[in-house]
């Protein structure tokens, strides 16, 4: 039996679709039907181009985003000697290596990891530079702590990056080939392949994320910017940590799952409230968040293009959230002022969003740390059960969860039940 059902498409993609439904093969029509995919039509037609291929027509677009760390994370040092931070002439018995024997240099923000080639793999040298505090720290991921340990050696010249790394930080990395179409985080990457779109320029056969829904277009940054496990693993003898077979027009879930948690467990990932423990956990994060349900996404505040702020950044960190928010907006905060929702002075640090909302608590490497993306506050009641820390007392170093407490207690504007407890 064949039924003909009307869908609406998701707004500003077309307008309606006229699907028919074969009703014997599925009962329930309430499956939307998957959406278009150009990128798919894309790849039949030709696949990926490369960034390069995209300046012709796009140079503004291009020129900020060659500048931006994304297009940037890795750098081959015979090309690029500069991307080599430290001083790799000063002894230190942690580097046993030399700059000729680097075959690529990875970050530049936080931390940097250096990979030397064996055979067609890259494998990283078990000592990085810590950028803020410069100085070398070790680079070896322990038994126990990330959950692929257990299915490789404890050596880091037996842990390929093909596998463990590389699907992140190029595009259209080949697990077969072991070739990529480019290192770095090139348009296509969260475009789709552009193939198709280079030979005959048109909406429909390049991915926009901004009318992509919700879902999808942060789906464009979870891809890499989450910890979590391809669904099926290994994938031909080798455990993967990225999601293999996915690119930008394809549906994320079906590649990839965040990582676990149980609420009340401090694991390697995630801290006992939920909150992420680790770096790039940002979309572990932000589906958590009340605004990535109301449709905010990462690109509601971050310009991947690039931008003059810290981070591409639309505004600077201070101002970025009074786009949407402010006292009279109805999405809060509900306070006659700013100053009455924060209790610090107006453009003082106590008084900027992030710095209640996104602390510095998810580790990089050592001290090093990364904002929460959860916005959620955490109440320093919350601290003493869970070990996660909170924004108060990591501003107020020589302060204490129950001075914090008392302090936050004593704030008519915060319901008792949800902070003072
Ligand atoms: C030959 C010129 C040309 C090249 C090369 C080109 N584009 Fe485009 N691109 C266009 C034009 C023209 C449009 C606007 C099409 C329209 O509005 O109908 C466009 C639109 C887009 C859009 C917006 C689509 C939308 O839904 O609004 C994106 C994203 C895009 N291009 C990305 C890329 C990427 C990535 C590459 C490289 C792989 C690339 N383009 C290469 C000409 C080009
Ligand atoms: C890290 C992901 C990412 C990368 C890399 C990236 N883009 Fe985009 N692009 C986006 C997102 C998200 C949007 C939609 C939001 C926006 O407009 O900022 C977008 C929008 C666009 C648009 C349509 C909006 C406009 O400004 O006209 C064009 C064209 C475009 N990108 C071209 C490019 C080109 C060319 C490159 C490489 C030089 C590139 N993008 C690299 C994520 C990316
Ligand atoms: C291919 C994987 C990949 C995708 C897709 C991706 N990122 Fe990234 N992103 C990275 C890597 C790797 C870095 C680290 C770059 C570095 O430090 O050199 C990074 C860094 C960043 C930074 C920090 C930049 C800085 O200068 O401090 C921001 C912000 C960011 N990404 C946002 C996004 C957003 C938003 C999207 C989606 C529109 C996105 N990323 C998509 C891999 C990715
Ligand atoms: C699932 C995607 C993914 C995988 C797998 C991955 N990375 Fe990354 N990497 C990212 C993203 C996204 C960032 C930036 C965001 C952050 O650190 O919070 C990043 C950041 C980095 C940085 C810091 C960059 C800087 O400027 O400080 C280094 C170094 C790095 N990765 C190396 C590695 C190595 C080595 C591996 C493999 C052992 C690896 N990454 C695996 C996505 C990934
Ligand atoms: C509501 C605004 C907002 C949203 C949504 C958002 N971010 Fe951010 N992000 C920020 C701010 C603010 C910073 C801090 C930059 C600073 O300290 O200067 C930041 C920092 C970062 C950094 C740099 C690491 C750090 O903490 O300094 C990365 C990477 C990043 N965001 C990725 C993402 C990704 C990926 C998403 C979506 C999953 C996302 N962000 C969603 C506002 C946002
Ligand atoms: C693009 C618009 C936009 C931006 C930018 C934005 N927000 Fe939001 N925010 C929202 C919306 C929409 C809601 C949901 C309001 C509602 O439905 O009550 C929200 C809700 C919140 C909430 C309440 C969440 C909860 O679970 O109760 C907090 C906290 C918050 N935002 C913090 C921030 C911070 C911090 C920033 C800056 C880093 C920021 N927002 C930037 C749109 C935005
Ligand atoms: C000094 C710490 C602090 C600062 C700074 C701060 N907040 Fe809050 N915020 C809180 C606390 C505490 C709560 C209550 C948390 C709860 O109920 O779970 C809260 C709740 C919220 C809520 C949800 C409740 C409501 O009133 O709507 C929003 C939205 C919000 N904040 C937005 C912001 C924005 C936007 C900024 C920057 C202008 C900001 N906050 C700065 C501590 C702060
Ligand atoms: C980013 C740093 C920062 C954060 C986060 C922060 N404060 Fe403050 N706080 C300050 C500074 C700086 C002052 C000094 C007065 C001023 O500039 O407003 C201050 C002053 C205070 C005072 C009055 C003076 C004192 O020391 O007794 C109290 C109480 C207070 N903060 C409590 C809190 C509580 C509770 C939180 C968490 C909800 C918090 N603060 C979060 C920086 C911060």
């Amino acid at each position: 039996m064949q039924r003909t059902v009307w869908y609406l498409a998701a707004a500003g993609v077309s307008g309606a679709l006229l699907v028919t439904i074969d009703a014997s093969a599925r009962t329930t029509p309430r499956q939307p039907p998957a959406p278009r995919r150009p990128a798919a039509a894309a790849a039949a037609a030709g696949g990926f181009a490369g960034s390069e291929a995209c300046r012709k027509c796009h140079a503004p677009t291009y020129e900020r985003w060659k500048r931006t760390r994304m297009a940037n994370v890795v750098r081959d040092p015979r090309t690029h000697p500069d991307a080599i931070i430290p001083d790799l002439s000063a002894p230190n018995p942690l580097v046993t290596f030399k700059a000729g024997d680097i075959a690529l240099v990875y970050g530049s923000k936080w931390k940097q990891r250096y990979f030397t080639r064996i055979g067609d793999d890259y494998y990283a040298f078990p000592a990085q530079w810590d950028v803020a505090h410069r100085q070398w720290r070790p680079y070896f991921a322990a038994a126990g702590t990330d959950w692929w340990t257990a299915h490789y050696p404890p050596d880091n010249m037996k842990r390929p990056t093909g596998p463990l790394c590389d699907g992140c930080h190029s595009v259209n990395y080949d697990i077969a080939t072991k070739q990529v179409t480019e290192w770095n985080v090139g348009c296509e990457k969260c475009h789709g392949p552009g193939a198709a779109h280079v030979a005959a320029p048109a909406r429909t056969n390049i991915v926009n994320p901004a009318r992509l829904d919700t879902v999808r277009a942060n789906d464009t940054c979870i891809q890499c910017h989450s910890q979590g496990q391809p669904l099926t693993n290994p994938i031909r003898g080798q455990y993967y940590d990225w999601p293999v077979g996915f690119h930008q027009g394809l549906d994320l879930k079906a590649f990839w799952k965040l990582e676990d948690h149980t609420l009340g467990q401090t694991t390697f990932t995630h801290y006992a409230d939920g909150t992420a423990h680790k770096n790039r956990m940002q979309g572990n994060d932000f589906v958590t968040s009340l605004m990535y349900a109301r449709g905010v996404t990462c690109f509601s505040c971050h310009d991947v293009h690039g931008t003059a702020n810290n981070a591409d950044l639309i505004k600077p960190a201070s101002v970025v959230c009074l786009t949407c928010h402010g006292p009279a907006s109805p999405n809060g905060p509900h306070a006659a002022t700013i100053e009455q929702h924060t209790h610090h002075r107006a453009g003082s640090p106590g008084s900027e969003c992030v710095s209640c909302h996104m602390p510095k608590i998810e580790q990089e490497m050592g001290d090093v740390m990364v904002r929460s993306h959860t916005f959620r506050f955490v109440p320093p009641s919350v601290s003493e059960t869970s070990k996660v820390p909170n924004a108060c007392v990591a501003c107020h170093t020589d302060k204490t969860n129950a001075w914090a407490a008392t302090a936050l207690a004593s704030w008519p504007e915060f319901s008792p039940w949800r902070v003072g407890q």
